[in-house]
């Protein structure tokens, strides 16, 4: 196609590291539609024939029907899909294929077909987050009374409600559903027209192909439009957002699924056993959900160093911002869907939860809020009174609740027997009504706006 002013062909390397066909194939829908609202704006213009401009289209949709069938060639020859895609249609149209390309480059087209390419990617994403946050939903309505322990530092700490702890991944995923959606207004510009990197004196209509594609409307300048990569980038940091939420979800099932927690039973479907301990039930896709995150923040990392040192407009280093995106982009549909199959077909174990929860001192803080309340003791020192109260309690080897009164009145004289309505972790987790707080009557309604959100009320 470029090959006028040479006199000889590739060597076989530099036809092998200059092909892009093997990887960029996958742009074949976004390239023919690109071409088609190309061609049509062509027609239009007068910039072509009526009848040039039909034959190309129809050509057109002779190659990608091919292609429906058989995916593009391996040629490596033929360099990319764009070359790939013209040789075929000058193959099936003749000559008349070489008018496709007029006011148009391969800068303008790749930087358009990778723009349709990931704003489809974030429509698919979108969907696949939405339903990870349905199975959210789900089993926190079911499990908006089961109390487990919250940690810090993977202490038990205060108890909380199950359905509390899950809805805070759908709060995760409502943010990383946004950062999609802002990545996709601002991607949604066509950069067509912008041809080489100067524009052209053909008189194209940018406002026409973008309207044909479902952009918004053109880009504005041209060096600009076919030299960033930024919405590819947005797409990755989103990405790499997302996955790093999927990560700790995942790192929380291996947790446990674990035997001294033994929180969570996965079914035989989401379960990889041993081949040589026949005990083993292994978590495996929650682990690889943890590990393909750490591979899409690679992804991100592996974009941003590529175009940091370009110069305006395009260089072939650009030819690699597309490996990332769909690595990233496959990494990020698989990690979805099989935290949605987990989340929405494990089994909690709510007796194994309620059993940790009640045996680390969870409610040492509604005490010390109960000696505030109800003798006015200044919350510094009801701390101090608690701790010893829990020291008693290690000491007994009981829990909180089990200590008898005159323990607690040795301790402290301001303590009585209502006491006892505050240390138990049912009583805990339903005094904890503030906005956003985990008790079971706000975790319901965190579900019901959930739903109003996810519209499946
Ligand atoms: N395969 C190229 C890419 O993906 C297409 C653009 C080539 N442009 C050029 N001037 N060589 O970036």
């Amino acid at each position: 196609m470029w090959g006028g002013r040479f006199s000889e062909g590739p060597d076989a390397v530099m036809r092998a590291i200059n092909a892009s066909l093997p990887f960029d194939k996958r742009l074949w829908r976004q390239d023919i539609a690109g071409s088609q609202a190309h061609v049509a704006m062509l027609g239009a213009q007068g910039i072509l024939s009526v009848a040039d401009a039909k034959t190309i289209s129809d050509g057109l949709a002779a190659v990608a029907a091919e292609y429906e069938v058989d995916g593009p060639p391996d040629d490596l020859s033929l360099e990319d899909i764009h070359m790939a895609t013209e040789a075929r249609l000058a193959e099936l149209i003749g000559p008349v294929a070489g008018r496709l390309h007029t006011a148009r480059s391969r800068n303008d087209q790749v930087a358009t077909d990778f723009r349709l390419w990931v704003r489809d990617a974030i429509d698919q994403t979108d969907a696949g987050l939405r339903a990870l946050q349905e199975a959210l939903v789900g089993r926190a309505d079911e499990h908006a009374e089961t109390v487990m322990p919250g940690f810090t530092h993977l202490q038990s700490a205060q108890p909380v409600t199950l359905g509390h702890h899950l809805m805070a991944y759908f709060e995760m995923f409502a943010r990383d559903r946004s950062r999609f959606a802002d990545a996709r207004a601002r991607l949604n510009r066509s950069p067509l027209g912008a041809a080489a990197l100067a524009g052209t004196g053909f008189a194209i209509d940018r406002a026409a192909t973008a309207a044909a594609m479902g952009f918004d409307g053109p880009t504005s300048n041209s060096l600009d439009s076919v030299s960033d990569r930024d919405f590819a980038i947005e797409y990755l940091t989103a990405a790499a957002q997302a996955s790093l939420h999927l990560s700790r979800l995942a790192e929380e099932f291996v947790i446990w699924a674990s035997q001294p927690f033994g929180f969570i039973a996965l079914p035989d479907q989401w379960s990889t056993g041993s081949s040589i301990m026949p005990q083993k039930r292994n978590p495996d896709a929650a682990e690889l959900v943890r590990g393909h995150s750490g591979r899409i923040i690679g992804c991100l990392t592996a974009l941003m160093v590529t175009m940091k040192g370009l110069p305006l407009a395009y260089s072939k280093d650009m030819q690699d911002d597309k490996p990332p995106v769909f690595e990233a982009h496959d990494l990020l549909e698989l990690s979805l869907a099989a935290m949605a199959g987990m989340v929405g077909s494990v089994t909690f174990r709510a007796d194994r939860m309620r059993a940790l929860a009640e045996s680390g001192f969870a409610t040492a803080t509604d005490l010390a809020d109960w000696l505030v309340r109800e003798a006015d003791v200044p919350f510094r020192e009801a701390h101090h009174i608690t701790g010893r109260a829990v020291k008693a309690a290690e000491d007994r080897a009981c829990g909180l609740a089990d200590l008898p009164l005159d323990v607690l009145q040795e301790i402290d004289a301001r303590i009585d027997e209502r006491v006892f309505g505050v240390l138990t972790v049912d009583a805990s987790v339903a005094s904890r009504t503030s906005h956003g707080g985990t008790a079971p009557v706000r975790v319901r309604e965190a579900v019901a706006a959930a739903r109003v959100s996810l519209g499946t009320h």
